[in-house]
């Protein structure tokens, strides 16, 4: 799916994130599984993740996010209409982490559900939230990305545990002054699914009652590598942009390496990519908006300036989205 924003102008103005209090360094990965911070750290680029306690489930960790995007945005609760939320990992099948968010949040008016994306969720959240928004439908809506991931992975499994982290982010969507989404870049190739997958979550019985995610490390890898390259270029063509209008490039932060190596291909030089895989690891729909937070922490992102978000996860899916930044506020 490809296309390009017309008429309405549909910004973020509300942004929040979170992570687990509990830090795990690579060193202390090495303790449980056969693995070393150098291994960790020349193959992916991370250092630590934050992990959620036993308690701490899914909504745990949307939730300050949830709040914090409500109040970056002066808005309550009771203001969302739509509420998305992008997660593998939900509290439950049912009720979904949406609907538990929206009774927590004061959203008693909002629609809410689940997206099941992979670490792609959040774009393809973006995407949809757009469409609601622009089309009328919606007058203001919550997107929230996040993951558990610590608890559907096998803690013997090295060519996993060391890649992922938890985190969540949020983004309140209405119309802008100015600015706002360009257009959007979705696909996904059901073919590849077997390469990243977790056998035993759903209705189809699998001899392991086991369910762990699992990984062709380098088969992903490829496919990152490519697709990565592949979606932001074909919004920037759909938005006629080029790489060199790009002001900021926010990556899925899944692998330093994919991250390099896209950002070199693309011609986006070091400077414009934000990179924080280094602190939080893989987080799945977590990354995206956490990067883009720590993007304006750092004060990167300016009025005006030109975003690309580029995802890719289990599915296989992957997506971009194209914005323009702005600080103008809704529209009155
Ligand atoms: C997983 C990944 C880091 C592995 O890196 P790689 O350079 O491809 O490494 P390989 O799979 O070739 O493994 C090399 C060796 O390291 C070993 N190894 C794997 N995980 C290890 C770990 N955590 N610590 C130490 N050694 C490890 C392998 O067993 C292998 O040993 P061998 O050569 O004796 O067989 C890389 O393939 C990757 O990032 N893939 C994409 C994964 C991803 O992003 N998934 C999420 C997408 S949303």
């Amino acid at each position: 799916m490809i296309g390009s924003a017309t008429g309405v102008r549909i910004g973020i103005t509300g942004l929040g994130t979170h992570v687990p209090e509990r830090v795990l360094t690579n060193a202390e990965l090495a303790q449980i599984v056969d693995t070393s911070d150098e291994w960790i750290l020349e193959r992916t680029g991370i250092r630590e993740r934050s992990i959620a306690s036993d308690e701490e489930a899914m909504t745990d960790i949307a939730l300050p996010a949830a709040q914090e995007a409500l109040r970056d945005a002066g808005v309550s609760g009771s203001d969302i209409d739509l509420l998305i939320c992008a997660t593998v990992t939900p509290d439950m099948m049912f009720p979904t982490s949406s609907a538990l968010l929206a009774e927590t949040l004061g959203a008693g008016q909002a629609a809410a559900y689940d997206l099941l994306a992979g670490c792609t969720g959040f774009v393809y959240g973006l995407a949809q939230a757009y469409g609601m928004v622009s089309s009328g439908l919606s007058r203001r809506a919550l997107v929230v990305g996040g993951d558990v991931l610590s608890k559907i992975l096998d803690w013997d499994d090295r060519s996993t545990l060391v890649l992922f982290g938890d985190g969540a982010g949020a983004v309140v969507m209405e119309p802008v002054e100015a600015g706002g989404f360009l257009g959007f870049e979705l696909g996904a190739d059901g073919g590849g699914g077997e390469h990243l997958w977790l056998p035993g979550s759903g209705s189809r019985k699998f001899d392991d009652p086991a369910s762990y995610v699992k990984m062709n490390g380098r088969e992903v890898f490829k496919f990152a590598t490519r697709i990565m390259v592949y979606s932001a270029e074909q919004v920037l063509s759909e938005c006629g942009k080029t790489v060199e209008n790009v002001d900021v490039y926010i990556p899925h932060q899944a692998n330093k390496r994919i991250i390099d190596y896209a950002a070199a291909k693309l011609g986006i030089p070091a400077e414009k990519t934000v990179v924080n895989v280094d602190r939080y690891g893989n987080t799945s729909s977590g990354s995206i908006p956490l990067a883009l937070a720590d993007a304006r922490e750092e004060g990167r992102l300016r009025e005006g300036s030109l975003v690309l978000m580029t995802g890719m996860g289990a599915g296989l899916t992957w997506g971009s989205a194209l914005m323009e930044w702005t600080t103008n506020g809704r529209v009155a």
